[in-house]
């Protein structure tokens, strides 16, 4: 459904997009990852027609970017980062205007407008001026708008960002619903967010894909991501214990939790595991829970874009010193 081969873009002497390739299949929601500047907006627009690439192509839709750009946009929504829209426009009435430049049949705009009002949550403001709108209430009619027409292909370049907690976990879940029905790439610093919606992220990183495919939850096809984490609990005597895993071959690293403790593991876990349950009963605990965690997304988006080499315990747990 959108297909991209060598994407470059240059600003003057800024390389912002450098041969980017992927395929994004009819129905799949993909997340698209990557710290501030590595290329995702610039990605997106021209993935909508907003941007001419300085080279390589994409079809989106089934429809050639280069030379069918108006046909790429009529089947594409896109919500970008900075929605610029009418601020003297009504939000029902801008609305309806953009249903009518997609050519929505007359007889169906109020009805799908009047939908789109409720699911992003606009029903309440439907008759203020965009312009005088908050922020996040400007986000919402950016997302409406990208829904109009009923596109097959959403871009959504940071949906979530600036709504409050409410309208962020409705957001979600209405990306989420589109799953199999529509073919979604949308980007997000919240990786939470991107694990609980994905099926498979894109990390970019300084213009280039750092991941081909990476399975959103699990990321354990990546090579970079060979390390677990198993959680541990038990009764008894915390530092005893926490001295003892430490010492267990294939123990990274253990970070002390309040039921127990977060063992990073190096090696096979079928291995490993075992002998974690043989420590802690030979240091006297009484087990009570283990867990595999595998490998966070956050782990692989500090690894794999060079931001994090030293980030591990980064979530203010404490670490033991054996
Ligand atoms: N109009 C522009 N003129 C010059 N440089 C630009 C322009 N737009 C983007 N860039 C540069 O291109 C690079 C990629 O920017 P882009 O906005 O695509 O990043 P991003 O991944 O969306 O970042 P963020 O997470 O901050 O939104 C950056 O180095 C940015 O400074
Ligand atoms: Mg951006």
């Amino acid at each position: 459904m959108i297909e991209v081969k060598g994407l470059t873009r240059r600003y003057g002497s800024t390389l912002a997009l450098d041969d980017v390739s992927f395929d994004v299949a009819a129905g799949e929601i993909v997340g698209f990852l990557g710290p501030n500047g590595a290329g995702k907006s610039t990605t997106m627009k021209i993935l909508t027609g907003s941007l001419a690439p300085t080279s390589g192509s994409a079809r989106v839709a089934g429809h050639d970017l280069a030379s069918e750009p108006l046909a790429v946009r009529r089947k594409v929504g896109f919500m970008p980062e900075h929605v610029a829209l009418y601020g003297d426009m009504g939000v029902a009435e801008l609305l309806r205007f953009v249903a009518e430049l997609k050519g929505t049949p007359a007889a169906l705009q109020a009805g799908q407008v009047a939908q789109l009002l409720d699911r992003t949550g606009l029903s309440d403001v439907r008759h203020r001026l965009v312009g005088t709108l908050s922020h996040g209430y400007r986000k919402r009619v950016g997302l409406a708008q990208a829904l109009i027409g009923e596109p097959e292909v959403l871009v959504l370049d940071e949906p979530t960002s600036g709504l409050d907690p409410h309208q962020i976990v409705e957001i979600r879940e209405l990306i989420r619903s589109f799953r199999g029905t529509r073919t979604v790439l949308f980007s997000s610093h919240i990786l939470s967010e991107v694990a609980a919606i994905c099926e498979r992220v894109l990390i970019l990183d300084k213009g280039r894909l750092v991941t081909g495919e990476v399975a959103a939850g699990l990321a354990q096809d990546a090579p970079a991501a060979s390390r677990n984490t198993v959680v541990l609990s038990w009764d008894g005597d915390r530092e005893a214990v926490t001295r003892a895993l430490a010492l267990v071959t294939g123990v990274d690293n253990v970070i002390v939790t309040d039921q127990g403790a977060e063992v990073l593991i190096a090696g096979n876990p079928v291995e490993i595991r075992p002998r974690l349950v043989e420590s802690v009963l030979a240091a006297g605990g009484r087990l009570q829970g283990l867990q595999d965690k595998g490998p966070s997304l956050e782990d692989l988006f500090l690894r794999l874009t060079g931001a994090g080499r030293d980030a591990d315990g980064a979530d203010g747990a404490e670490e033991a010193r054996p």
